[in-house]
């Protein structure tokens, strides 16, 4: 079987026109034009391209982007209280704190201190558990757009057998809430798990959230079975001349679209949705907090 390539970045275009449509209709009949306020710490250089993606695209579909950059050995007392200053400006619908934020600050407490019905991310422990008992909210970016394109792949989730690799907050996580909302049998798997190659035989979908280049191999890979790759590895690339890179995904892409149904593509597949997701959930906030 050779796999359908699932167009994430297509898919995203379209969601941002429906999303563009949505913030006229705010505009238009309810004079609220939402805004998102994106704060960086230091000069991380990927994080820097994240962030001037997030406010380019802000932009684009006709919101307000509030771009706050913050040198690397800021206080992190200045630093919340911009925080602060954000969750009381009410041109602001939604906040976002670049991760990671450098050492010196704890990233609990820039979370703690983002107000909940501001919280883009989805990562205040009041949306955590709103997201856990199916109240209305933000979801989880990534996770999120992950969902889409699997509804959209395969119609019904339901009593599918999906596995989770990787257990983080960010994704592992709320990705197995999202599944489990839509009645999958969920397994998350992460780097004490025995015998991984098995347990991924068995999954019809395949989510992979590790972070390590290439780790899920093509013969783990079921056939039939929906990947969705959420990782987003730079490697070297002496193929394309000295000192180049290029970037790959957690899954063996060429081998595991040899047995897959589907399989998003690095770059490409589930990155150009999490920006559209946070688009998406600015839209809810500033629905939520005017009511
Ligand atoms: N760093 C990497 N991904 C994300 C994200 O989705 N949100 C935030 N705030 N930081 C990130």
């Amino acid at each position: 079987m050779t796999a359908k390539i699932i167009d994430g970045k297509a898919f995203a275009e379209a969601l941002r026109i429906r999303i563009a449509n949505h913030v006229d209709r705010l505009k238009s009949q309810h004079g609220i034009t939402p805004g998102l306020a994106v704060v960086i710490v230091g000069t991380d250089p990927a994080s820097q391209v994240y962030v001037s993606s997030k406010a380019k695209q802000t932009a684009e579909v006709g919101m307000n982007s509030f771009k706050h950059e913050l040198p690397a050995d800021v206080l992190e007392a200045e630093l919340l209280s911009l925080i602060a200053a954000l969750n009381a400006d009410p041109a602001v619908h939604g906040i976002l704190v670049q991760m990671p934020v450098p050492k010196h600050i704890d990233p609990n407490k820039v979370i703690e201190t983002i107000d909940p019905a501001k919280d883009v991310d989805c990562f205040t422990p009041a949306n955590v558990g709103k997201v856990q008992i199916g109240l209305p909210g933000p979801v989880s970016c990534t996770p999120l757009g992950c969902l889409m394109l699997l509804r959209d792949e395969l119609g019904s989730l339901e009593g599918k057998n999906a596995v989770i690799i990787g257990r983080s907050n960010l994704v592992g996580k709320p990705m197995m809430q999202l599944l489990l909302r839509d009645n999958c049998t969920v397994t998350v798997a992460h780097s004490r798990t025995q015998n991984l190659p098995e347990v991924v035989r068995a999954a019809d979908i395949v989510i992979a959230a590790v972070g390590r280049p290439q780790m899920i191999k093509g013969d783990w890979i079921k056939p039939g079975a929906v990947v969705i790759d959420v990782g987003i590895n730079r490697v070297d690339a002496p193929e394309r001349g000295e000192g180049k890179t290029r970037l790959v995904g957690d899954v063996d892409f060429a081998a595991a679209a040899e047995n897959a149904a589907a399989i998003t593509p690095v770059p490409g597949g589930v990155g150009p949705m999490t920006i559209a997701c946070l688009l998406a959930n600015t839209i809810t906030t500033a629905s939520l907090i005017n009511g």
